[in-house]
């Protein structure tokens, strides 16, 4: 493959991704997810929006200053302070991108920005060349590219690219476009924009109409390089074109699309699984690729001809995107080697001696309750282990009973370690996870909205352990929680607190913030 092949793949999970409304990451959650994006070969990952929240400062800071081969980026309106708050939390990183919009289609202008033409293309004058002082990396989209006039639109890329932007992302911002009309763009966009040999032309597409990868994939036919995406095709609304489906649809039809993404697919379930975790948004079971069914045949003739011949209903395997066929793995007679080799078979190779012992502490409670161990009940383990962080819990659960069934009311007797105190409540409630729920409330008053309450099998089985995801919220602070056990109950009362503890500290990060001047940040507000 030539340069030429290349089709960059700029990820945008941290970033439009958390812009689904419930979905939001902390820092560390971040952290443990460039990694993954790092280790995947992702080109460019948009780490946040800096100047909108001292989290996503925090978060494309700490991003930046740990990616070993992926390029970090942020986010900027076209707006002085805005790009200086991008440069103060890229500037860690040896090479960074700093992505500058506008919008450019007349409803917008008019009644979001409130301003003409030419007060847009001075916007844009002024947004890239500031930009370009600080990297030569600069990236500039036109948001709301597709209702906008093709003949301004290319107006606006020329004076962009010769501002300096090296590339020059068309977003379908609202999921508007069909891919015919997607691939006549671009090629308008090449055919009128004199100086657009100079920069990569990127899609950025959402997907209200479900076409966000068809019209990525048809941008490509015609000139597109780059590609914006998210894990699990999160993001605004329908969320945005899935990573996934467009580096596999690239790879599997190879003869059609003769281009070169450079992502290890093997790594792609490990990323939708820890975003899944650190979102706690679901993954539908029949979505494409990453699903729970994308590679599960049911009816008895796809069986029969499975059993024949694998490429009778698999375009591509399982494998090849790290899915691995659910095996049954170790006992309670296994040692801590044996359960870390696993863990490097399973993808996670770089794990600290801390989060191993962890979950290899889990492991050995797990194997006394469960008398099948598998691959999945691992995964649900280690995830556990590298989202919950038990060092900065404040709250931890000592002791739970439920009592259940019909006839009587439910009731919960807890025990709970608040700051340090040994606290005990007994609640009844309208079932048991209720009655669960009032006695943290109880033993640690708080007023929170419980936005979603979900619990999975991870394994099938009636022993089988199950992952609870709790999201809650406070003013405009979301979090989830996540926790994996044999008893639901009790996998329930610790998502829950989970969920508390990640907002304790975001409380705590918020009185903080308060206080400390981002001096360069604010600079000109
Ligand atoms: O959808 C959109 O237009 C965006 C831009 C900021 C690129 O997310
Ligand atoms: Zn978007």
């Amino acid at each position: 493959m030539s340069d030429k092949d290349k089709v960059y793949i700029f990820d945008t999970t941290m970033r439009d991704g958390e812009q689904s409304p419930g979905a939001s990451m902390s820092v560390e959650e971040k952290i443990q997810i460039s990694r993954v994006f790092d280790d995947m070969g992702i080109d460019i990952i948009e780490a946040g929006f800096p100047i909108t929240s001292p989290g996503d400062f925090e978060a494309v800071t700490a991003i930046s200053k740990g990616l070993k081969n992926s390029i970090p980026c942020g986010l900027a309106r076209a707006k002085k302070k805005d790009i200086d708050a991008c440069y103060e939390s890229l500037k860690h990183a040896k090479r960074f991108r700093i992505h500058t919009f506008i919008s450019t289609s007349p409803v917008h202008m008019k009644h979001k920005l409130k301003m003409s033409n030419d007060q847009v293309i001075d916007a844009i004058k002024e947004s890239v060349t500031y930009a370009k002082k600080f990297t030569d990396d600069v990236e500039w989209s036109c948001e709301d590219g597709t209702r906008t006039s093709l003949d301004f639109m290319c107006k606006t890329i020329e004076l962009a690219i010769n501002c300096g932007a090296t590339t020059v992302n068309i977003p379908d911002t609202v999921g508007y476009s069909i891919p015919e009309e997607f691939a006549k763009t671009i090629t308008h966009i090449k055919n009128n924009v004199p100086n657009i040999d100079k920069a990569i032309i990127s899609a950025h597409c959402h997907n209200d109409l479900g076409l966000a990868v068809a019209n990525a994939l048809a941008g490509l036919s015609a000139g597109v390089r780059q590609i914006e995406c998210t894990i699990n095709g999160i993001g605004e609304r329908a969320g945005n074109a899935a990573l996934e489906e467009i580096v596999m649809a690239i790879k599997t039809r190879n003869d059609l699309m003769p281009y070169d993404t450079g992502i290890k697919t093997e790594l792609i379930s490990k990323a939708s699984k820890i975003v899944s975790n650190a979102t706690g948004f679901p993954v539908q079971f029949n979505k494409a690729i990453v699903g729970k069914n994308a590679f599960a045949h049911e009816s008895g003739i796809h069986q029969d001809g499975m059993l024949k011949n694998r490429e009778t209903y698999e375009i591509m395997s399982p494998e090849s995107v790290g899915v691995k066929q659910t095996s049954l793995v170790m006992g309670k007679h296994s040692g801590r080697h044996a359960f870390k080799d696993k863990l490097t078979d399973l993808g996670y190779s770089d794990m600290t001696d801390d989060v191993i012992q962890e979950a290899f502490g889990k492991f050995k409670v797990l194997a006394d309750k469960k008398k099948h161990i598998y691959d999945e009940d691992i995964i649900a383990l280690v995830d556990e282990s590298l989202i919950v962080d038990n060092k900065i819990n404040a709250i931890n659960l000592k002791s739970l009973k439920v009592y259940a069934g019909t006839g009587e009311p439910q009731r919960a007797e807890m025990t709970l370690d608040v700051f340090g105190d040994i606290k005990q409540t007994t609640q009844t409630g309208d079932g048991p996870v209720d009655a669960i729920f009032k006695c943290i409330k109880e033993l640690y008053e708080h007023e929170v909205k419980l936005s979603l309450y979900q619990v999975h099998a991870v394994t099938e089985g009636t022993d089988a352990q199950a992952t609870v995801s709790v999201k809650i919220e406070e003013n405009d602070r979301t979090t989830v929680g996540q926790s994996a056990d044999t008893d639901t109950l009790v996998a329930s009362a610790k998502a829950y607190l989970n969920a508390l503890n990640k907002m304790l500290i975001k409380r705590e990060k918020k009185s903080l913030s308060e206080n400390i001047e981002h001096q360069k940040v604010k600079e000109g507000v």
